[in-house]
């Protein structure tokens, strides 16, 4: 379970906090979009998840464990577990689709075996299999930027899988993708999500296709929670109040 109590992010020589005094709790199997026009403070909170936003003050806790207290080596090994896939994929364009995946593996290896690109057998039979599960086997060897940006982040997804999440989070996964890949990727999320039981929070534009595949919706507005509820409960005049 993740439990955000207090939360506030205030970057330096802003007058204003990017999130402001949230608190929240999101248990195992929640599904949940991230709603809010730009600047509600989105990336912010999604980013603060896994470290790569430091809070003000307040506490997220993950599994019993204080993350806003972790030193950055700790963090790092704690994002094999919470893992983000992110809009612009931040792959490794001139390597394949397999050693893209085989990246994935990183946060849960020796360093040096980094260094000299040691991949162990078993590592490589993974990444094949992740690669299945996102449909990209035929594609494997083709450098990544050869391919499509669905391809690209279903790349993305296979990495992030490497790790073994159990929080995913996805900080705009698909603003760079046409809306009927939007959707595919979305499936595809939403498939993983329920087959590794994981909790998954996922920052999107596209209204509809939160109302459509979160368990639950929350939505920024200045920094504040302005909506926490199921996807049905959020009604024209709740839209207006997120969207002004
Ligand atoms: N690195 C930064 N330094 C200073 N201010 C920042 C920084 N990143 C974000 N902000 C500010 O914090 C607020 C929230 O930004 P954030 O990126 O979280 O919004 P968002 O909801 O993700 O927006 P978008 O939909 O445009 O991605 C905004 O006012 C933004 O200008
Ligand atoms: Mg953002």
């Amino acid at each position: 379970m993740l439990t955000v109590s207090n939360l506030v992010v205030q970057y330096p020589k802003s007058k204003e906090s990017a999130i402001n005094h949230l608190s929240l709790s999101i248990n195992k199997g929640e599904f949940v979009c991230v709603l809010g026009k730009s600047g509600a403070g989105k990336s912010t909170f999604i980013r603060s998840l896994n470290g790569l936003q430091r809070p003000t003050s307040g506490s997220i806790r993950w599994e019993g464990i204080e993350l806003t207290s972790l030193r950055e080596a700790k963090l790092r090994q704690l994002r094999s577990e919470i893992v983000m896939i992110f809009q612009h994929f931040n792959l490794i364009p001139r390597m394949s689709v397999f050693q893209n995946t085989l990246t994935g593996s990183f946060g849960k290896r020796a360093p040096y075996k980094n260094i000299f690109g040691l991949f162990s057998a078993e590592e490589k039979e993974k990444a094949y299999n992740v690669l299945k599960q996102v449909e990209l086997s035929a594609h494997a060897h083709k450098r990544v930027e050869a391919l499509s940006g669905g391809q690209k982040q279903r790349v993305g997804i296979a990495r992030a899988l490497m790790q073994e999440p159990r929080m995913l989070l996805g900080d705009e996964p698909v603003a760079s993708l046409d809306p009927s890949t939007s959707r595919k990727i979305f499936e595809l999320l939403k498939k993983i999500h329920i087959e590794r039981e994981l909790v998954t929070i996922v920052n999107v534009h596209d209204v509809q296709l939160a109302k459509e595949f979160a368990t639950r919706i929350i939505a920024f507005r200045d920094g504040h929670l302005v909506f926490d509820d199921s996807p049905k409960q959020l009604t024209d005049e709740m839209f207006t109040n997120i969207y002004g």
